[in-house]
């Protein structure tokens, strides 16, 4: 299990009142385009997303429940933890999200781990509580939970409340649930020429038959995310590629970009199977590698970025 730790924030009230707090107005606007900035090739997904956030944010939900939940499908390296992990920058600052792998959760023992095993323990759960009062729950691989595991997310789900092993029963109802599957995505890959919504279709039915029902259907938005295309790798082969020019800048290696740099970073990591983490990978190992070879031969690590056509790797000149 590992959940990300963080300060302490203010207490969340259920219900805003008429006068919302502009800087959470603020928040929510620039949501609007930081995520689709963030998350390439989801156009689909992206305003439901948004939309349930801003009316949990708004007071929009019901009282007793959490601020909203959402269940995303869809192959690997596609940008479901990675559109949880923006959104809940975005709303709470860092160190609001707590995730956890639900592959870790299969047996009984879990269950301990989670609500405390021991009278006088909380268990994680307790400790997120103890951390914060509002946030994101994120459970990846939900599926793979064991059944006891699958009845306390049902009961984050309908009620946002949950009873620990000190007896204390805590709040959850100023988070937001987040569960991650790949379910069905193994089918999606191979239809290779079914249409989106047949796709869609196909990984819901899976996704259904394959999580209790009853957790499904407490779900409010239940997304399915697509495999990306050449042309959205080759646009986060650009996101990529900005950040780890930022980064080298931030530790003074300064690197201008000849046009031979992108192509070449697209062909060496684009995937049409395992999404984008190949092509974040090729990024940093090739682009690092230009700069070590320069601080190894006693030379700044500065200059222009290009491809040494001869050597298939690129080059500080
Ligand atoms: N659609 C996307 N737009 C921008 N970046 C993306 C996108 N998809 C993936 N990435 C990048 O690829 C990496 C992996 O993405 P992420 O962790 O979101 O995958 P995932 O869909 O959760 O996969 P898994 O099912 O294996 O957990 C991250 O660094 C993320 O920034
Ligand atoms: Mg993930």
């Amino acid at each position: 299990m590992s959940y990300t730790t963080c300060a302490h924030s203010p207490g969340y009230k259920s219900g805003m009142n008429k006068t919302t707090d502009p800087t959470k107005l603020t928040k929510l606007h620039e949501l609007t385009s930081l995520l689709p900035r963030e998350i390439r090739g989801q156009s689909h997904a992206l305003p439901r997303i948004m939309s349930a956030v801003r009316r949990g944010e708004l007071g929009l939900t019901k009282p007793g429940r959490p601020r909203g939940s959402f269940l995303l499908l869809g192959p690997t390296g596609v940008g479901k933890t990675e559109t949880v992990v923006v959104t809940t920058n975005q709303i709470f600052g860092a160190g609001q999200l707590f995730r956890f792998d639900m592959s870790e959760f299969q047996n009984q023992e879990a269950l301990g781990l989670l609500l405390g095993a021991r009278l006088g323990e909380v268990g994680y759960l307790g400790g997120v509580r103890e951390r914060a009062a509002e946030g994101s729950l994120l459970f990846d691989e939900a599926e793979k939970a064991h059944p006891r595991v699958l009845d306390i997310l049902l009961q984050l789900l309908d009620a946002a409340r949950i009873t620990v092993a000190t007896g204390q029963t805590l709040d959850f109802s100023g988070f937001y649930i987040w569960l991650t599957s790949n379910i069905g995505s193994a089918e999606l890959m191979s239809l290779q020429h079914s249409n989106d919504a047949t796709l869609e279709r196909h990984v819901l039915t899976r996704a259904q038959q394959t999580l209790r029902p009853e957790i499904f259907a407490r779900v409010n938005e239940k997304l399915v995310f697509h495999r990306l295309s050449y042309e959205h790798q080759l646009e986060i082969a650009e996101k990529f590629l900005s950040r780890e020019i930022a980064f080298l800048a931030a530790r003074s290696h300064k690197l201008e970009l000849d046009k031979t740099v992108l192509p070449f970073l697209v062909r060496k990591g684009f995937h049409p199977k395992l999404g984008a983490r190949p092509m974040r990978d090729a990024v940093e190992k090739l682009v690092g590698d230009a700069v070590s070879e320069c601080l190894l031969d006693a030379r700044p690590g500065s200059g222009v970025l290009a491809l040494d056509e001869t050597r298939d790797c690129l080059v500080v000149r």
